[in-house]
């Protein structure tokens, strides 16, 4: 089962939406339960496939996979609050980018660890193996799921048998690439991107921008 945190956003609903279309078992989790579970009745109306919704801490608790689909400035906090659940082998992801916003520009703030995945692999409990992925899709492009992608995912990670899992479990979904960008350290390549994808995503007043590498 893979258990989206903050999956009531908007990432995280187009990932429980393409991972459900996919046939896999997911769970939405929030800070508040009420919230994932009008989630995730929402979707299952959407996609006539049953989605859950609960805490963060249950949901990270039931799964084997989970996903960190929450804004930087909340990552102490929510692994704080699902460090129980954090057990030695489970897989985890970050999608996280510390963004900032000032006067309506869009920049990437660089966290002391080099990126936010490193951050997240600093916080987590030793065992617990951590990938990033899903910098180069637009939120929005993987919420309309009637529309189908056509773009690369960037993983990377230290260790060689999660960032298999992880890309196993990204090409479910249909047209998705999954990429291997190497050691964890060049997540600090990757996650300033999504500053672009979002200055893009303004500028020509599109719904999402996503990236496909031609050459590999
Ligand atoms: N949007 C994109 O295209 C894109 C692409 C790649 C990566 N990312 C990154 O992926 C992450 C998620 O993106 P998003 O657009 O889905 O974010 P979002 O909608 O702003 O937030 C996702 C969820 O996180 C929870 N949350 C909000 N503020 C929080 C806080 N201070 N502490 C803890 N939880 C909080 C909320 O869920 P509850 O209120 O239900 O707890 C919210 O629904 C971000 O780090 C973003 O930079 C985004």
């Amino acid at each position: 089962m893979i258990a989206i945190i903050g999956g009531t956003g908007d990432l995280g609903r187009g990932l429980v939406a393409r991972w459900v279309l996919a046939g896999e078992e997911v769970v939405i989790g929030s800070r508040v339960r009420e919230k994932a579970e009008l989630v995730a009745s929402e979707l299952s109306a959407q996609l006539g496939k049953r989605v859950r919704g609960t805490t963060n801490f249950e949901a990270a608790r039931e799964a084997q996979v989970i996903v960190l689909s929450i804004p930087f400035e909340g990552l102490e906090q929510i692994i704080g609050e699902i460090r129980p659940a954090l057990t030695p082998g489970k897989l985890l992801f970050s999608v996280i980018v510390p963004l900032k916003v000032e006067k309506g520009e869009v920049s990437f703030e660089r966290p002391p660890a080099g990126s936010a995945a490193e951050e997240v692999a600093r916080l987590v409990p030793q065992g617990v193996r951590v990938v990033s992925a899903f910098h180069t899709v637009g939120a929005r492009q993987l919420k309309q799921v009637e529309k189908s992608l056509s773009c690369d995912v960037v993983v990377c990670g230290d260790d060689a048998g999660a960032k298999r899992e992880a890309i196993h479990l990204i090409e479910r979904i249909p047209n998705v690439r999954a990429v291997d960008g190497g050691p964890m350290r060049n997540s600090r390549l990757v996650e300033p991107v999504v500053a672009l994808l979002v200055e893009l995503t303004r500028r020509h007043k599109v719904p999402g921008v996503s990236i496909r590498f031609e050459g590999l």
